[in-house]
C-alpha cells in the first residue's frame, strides 16, 4: 500500500514515534526467534494459558509456557504497526471522533495516535460544548511498570498530547466498568484475544450510532477471535464487519444497531 499520510504533529512527536516503532519492531524480532508457539504468536499465547487450565485449577505444563511468555512481554512494547495506527488516525479525523477508548496500551505508542487525532478533532469541532475540559482517550494498562513508561513518553509529547489521554490502571474488564460516558466514537481492541469480546460486550452499550470498532490482528490470531468475529456477523448485531489487508489483518467494524 502506498501512503501519503499527513500526521499533525510536532516533529519531537514525530521523531519520538519513529524511534518507538523501531523499539517495538526489534523487540518483536527477539520474540520471533525464541520460536516458541507460545511466543510466537502473542494473541494466542493467552488462550493458551486461558485454556490449559485443569479443571481443579492446578498448573499445567502449558500454563507454565504461557506465563513464561507473559513474563516475557512484560516489559515489550508490541506496538501496533505504524501503517495501521497511520489508518486509525485518518479514520478519527475522518470521523471527527472525539471519545474513544483503547484496550490494551503497553508503552502507550497508540495511544499518542489517538490523542493527536482527537486534540486535532476538538480544535475544528469544539470539545465538550460546556468548556470543560474533559481528556478524550480513555487508555487501559495493567501492568503498572508499562504505565510509568507510558506517561513518561507522553509527557515528552507535550501537554496537549499528555492531557487528552486518562489512563486507567489495572484489569480493563474492571476499569471500564464504571464512569464511562455515552457517545463513544472509536473503540480500539489491542488486547489478548481472551479479552476481545468481553471488552467489547462491556463498551457496546456506550458505542454512538456509527462507532467504530478496530481490532489488530484478526487473521493472523483468527483462531482465538472467533467468538467475537462469530458475534460481529451474529443475525441483527449491529455490526458490519470487513477485515482490512494489512499485515496480520485489521479489523475495521461499524456498529449501527437496529
Ligand atoms: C498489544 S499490547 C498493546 C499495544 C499498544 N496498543 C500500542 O500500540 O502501543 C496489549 C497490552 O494489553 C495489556 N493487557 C493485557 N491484559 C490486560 C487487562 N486485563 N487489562 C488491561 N491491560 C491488559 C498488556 O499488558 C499489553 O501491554
Amino acid at each position: 500500500m502506498s501512503s501519503r499520510f499527513h500526521l499533525d504533529a510536532p516533529q519531537k512527536v514525530k521523531d519520538l514515534l519513529r524511534e518507538l516503532h523501531r523499539l517495538s519492531l526489534d523487540q518483536e524480532a527477539q520474540l520471533a526467534a525464541k520460536k516458541d508457539k507460545a511466543v510466537d504468536n502473542r494473541f494466542v499465547s493467552t488462550d493458551i494459558l486461558l485454556q490449559s487450565r485443569d479443571r481443579d485449577g492446578k498448573e499445567t505444563s502449558s500454563e507454565k509456557e504461557s506465563k513464561s511468555f507473559e513474563d516475557f512481554v512484560r516489559d515489550k512494547f508490541i506496538a501496533l504497526d505504524e501503517d495501521k495506527a497511520e489508518f486509525m488516525y485518518q479514520l478519527i479525523r475522518a470521523m471527527g471522533a472525539t471519545k474513544v477508548i483503547e484496550a490494551g496500551t503497553s508503552f502507550g505508542v497508540s495511544t499518542i495516535y489517538l490523542a493527536l487525532a482527537v486534540a486535532e478533532n476538538k480544535k475544528r469541532y469544539g470539545g465538550t460544548g460546556d468548556g470543560k475540559h474533559k481528556p478524550g482517550v480513555i487508555a487501559t494498562e495493567k501492568e503498572s511498570s508499562k504505565a510509568v513508561k507510558a506517561r513518561e513518553y507522553w509527557a515528552e509529547c507535550g501537554p496537549e498530547i499528555e492531557g487528552e489521554i486518562e489512563l486507567r490502571e489495572g484489569d480493563l474488564l474492571e476499569t471500564l466498568s464504571r464512569d464511562v460516558d455515552q457517545g463513544v466514537d472509536l473503540l480500539l481492541l489491542d488486547i489478548w484475544t481472551p479479552l476481545a469480546l468481553p471488552t467489547l460486550k462491556l463498551v457496546q452499550p456506550k458505542l454512538r450510532p456509527g462507532a467504530v470498532v478496530l481490532t489488530d490482528n484478526t487473521q493472523r490470531a483468527a483462531e482465538g477471535y472467533t467468538e467475537l468475529l462469530e458475534y460481529f456477523g451474529g443475525f441483527q448485531s449491529g455490526f458490519s464487519s470487513v477485515t482490512l489487508p494489512y499485515s496480520g489483518g485489521f479489523e475495521m467494524t461499524v456498529y449501527n444497531p437496529k
